[in-house]
């Protein structure tokens, strides 16, 4: 994939043709799809689950980014392959037996990611990360669309990426909440491989328009 990579996430698209805009994307240039699973548990909103994902991979060939905002994912990780996921994303907060569930999840032949909330520190997840594909540094509360971009994000992504540098490590640095066409420039600067993208796709009046803006603007 070439960087950085834009990953609409259809949490805020219309259901009623969830199909329809996922081939809208993809027509403008989409490589990936983002997916937020929510269980109102570990975050306080209900989103949906394997269902939906599978729908979504049947729209478009778009790779699909599964993000897992629940409690206990291990119990989930086979129903998520089963649905075709290419990439499932856990929460550090989530998961005590981190190392076990990172298997679990290449054990299905699935891309790992970890997530980190806006108040974790960043050494937590530093034995893991030889281990993962991608690290999500949520700029946001997970729960909810549409809030704002938490300013110390940017420092964060700059320090994750000095590690990355640091170990000499392959994994993708992706950001997840607020991100818009307003900071998504210094979002990509402050070192974000993958940048997704709710409100700003799937609210704006023209979804390929958007997605033009958002792409140019990230590339700058
Ligand atoms: C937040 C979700 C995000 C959210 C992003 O809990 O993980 O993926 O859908 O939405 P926007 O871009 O609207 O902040
Ligand atoms: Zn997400």
């Amino acid at each position: 994939f070439e960087l950085p990579i834009l990953a609409p996430s259809i949490l805020a698209s219309d259901y009623t043709k969830l199909g329809e805009e996922i081939t809208t994307c993809t027509d403008a240039g989409v490589k990936w799809i983002h997916c937020d699973v929510m269980d109102g548990h570990f975050v306080p909103n209900i989103s949906y689950g394997p269902a939906i994902v599978e729908a979504a991979g049947r729209a478009s060939d778009a790779f699909l980014d599964v993000h897992l905002m629940i409690e206990n994912p291990d119990q989930y990780i086979e129903a998520f392959a089963d649905a075709g996921a290419d990439q499932l994303t856990v929460h550090q907060e989530a998961c005590p037996h981190l190392h076990r569930t990172i298997q679990s999840i290449k054990q299905q032949d699935m891309m790992a990611g970890i997530a980190v909330n806006p108040a974790t520190s960043l050494t937590t997840i530093e034995p893991i990360l030889e281990y993962v594909d991608l690290v999500l540094i949520m700029s946001v509360n997970p729960g909810f669309g549409g809030q704002s971009f938490i300013e110390n994000t940017y420092q964060r992504l700059k320090d994750m990426s000095i590690i990355r540098e640091n170990k000499q490590l392959g994994f993708l640095i992706e950001v997840d909440g607020g991100v818009g066409i307003d900071n998504i420039e210094k979002v990509t600067r402050s070192g974000a491989d993958v940048l997704v993208a709710g409100s700003s796709v799937f609210k704006a009046k023209n979804i390929t328009k958007s997605i033009e803006d958002l792409t140019k603007r990230a590339r700058m």
